[in-house]
């Protein structure tokens, strides 16, 4: 599998399986599957509400012994509502607990977004925070914390733009190891690329698939179905293998990892074989020829204009 490497030489596999959307009731079992098929990157998230679910495969694949927590390389995310210094730790704990493990490999904060408290889902003005009230160096100074008590072994961010991205770096002691982003064929996002490798910030694509199974508050009108274009179905035409792969393969030649969801366990198994897939440069060029800025997550679930909200990527 191909791997991409931090500045201290650690490395992440190019694949990994993401766990958004997936049901506690399944990601138990889909972890573990994906682990046996040979994963060694797992994508989680506190806001995901899954994660003792994914504690529970931890465990049961740790205690049998045949893959090792070292060879296992696991992400999670800090949720908004844990920006203020001081829930920071604590957020930290208490994923580390529902996982079952004791340490990070990665740390990401979730969104450039604070809320209250407590708050899952802000609702409206008064359960935001401004960031002013909770500046984003303020909750990042507190994950470089984590990062020297070796809590956690790298840090970064979650859909950051260039923008806010400059505006930490200019504060921070330690730049954001990763950013966590939107990206396939329909939003190639090649300028904030360029800009995280001229910074030495990986990567990583969510939503890789067109995330079809978000709920339909999220999703637009007639939306495009990314497996489903021509275009993706020549090339799958073309290497013998299914558009899910091609979507995939494309991050592998790009450069960035990427984490496709799945709990189906055909689709695990197919998925990290799109490793296998390698796409020619007029392949690449052809998928080029679909960048158009097309989001799936709008991120105007965030809109708060009163608390200084709006326009999360700055674009
Ligand atoms: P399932 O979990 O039933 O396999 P994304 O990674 O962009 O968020 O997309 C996830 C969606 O894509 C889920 O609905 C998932 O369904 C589906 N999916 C994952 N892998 C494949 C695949 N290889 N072929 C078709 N659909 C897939």
């Amino acid at each position: 599998m191909k791997q991409l490497k931090f500045k201290n030489n650690d490395t992440i596999d190019c694949i990994g399986l993401g766990t958004w959307k997936s049901p506690p009731e399944e990601v138990t079992q889909a972890v573990i599957t994906a682990l046996e098929a040979g994963y060694r990157h797992i994508d989680a998230a506190a806001i995901y509400q899954n994660e003792p679910a994914l504690g529970k495969a931890f465990k049961t694949v740790f205690n049998k012994g045949d893959i090792k927590r070292e060879e296992v390389f696991v992400t999670s995310k800090l949720w908004n509502d844990s920006h203020r210094a001081q829930d920071v730790q604590p957020a930290l704990e208490k994923t580390l607990r529902d996982l079952n493990l004791d340490y990070l490999d990665l740390y990401l904060m979730h969104w450039p977004v604070a809320f209250k408290p407590g708050v899952t889902h802000a609702q409206g003005a008064d359960e935001y925070a401004s960031l002013n009230e909770i500046p984003l160096i303020e909750t990042w100074k507190a994950m470089e914390a984590l990062k020297e008590k070796g809590l956690v072994k790298h840090i970064g961010v979650s859909n950051f733009s260039i923008k806010k991205l400059e505006d930490l770096i200019d504060k921070a002691t330690i730049t954001p190891e990763m950013n966590q982003v939107e990206l396939h064929p329909l939003l190639q996002q090649d300028k904030l690329m360029e800009y995280c490798e001229s910074k030495n910030i990986l990567v990583t694509a969510y939503s890789p698939l067109g995330s079809g199974d978000r709920s339909e508050a999220m999703k637009a009108e007639n939306e495009p179905k990314m497996m489903e274009l021509e275009a993706v179905k020549i090339l799958a035409n073309k290497h013998n293998c299914t558009s899910a792969q091609i979507l995939i393969s494309w991050h592998l030649q790009r450069g960035n990892t990427v984490i496709p969801k799945s709990t189906n366990p055909k689709r695990i198994q197919e998925n990290i074989e799109a490793a296998k897939v390698q796409l020619d440069k007029d392949d690449m060029n052809t998928l080029k020829r679909l960048d158009r800025h097309f989001r799936y997550v709008t991120g105007e679930f965030f809109n708060c204009p009163e608390k200084g909200y709006e326009n999360v990527y700055d674009e």
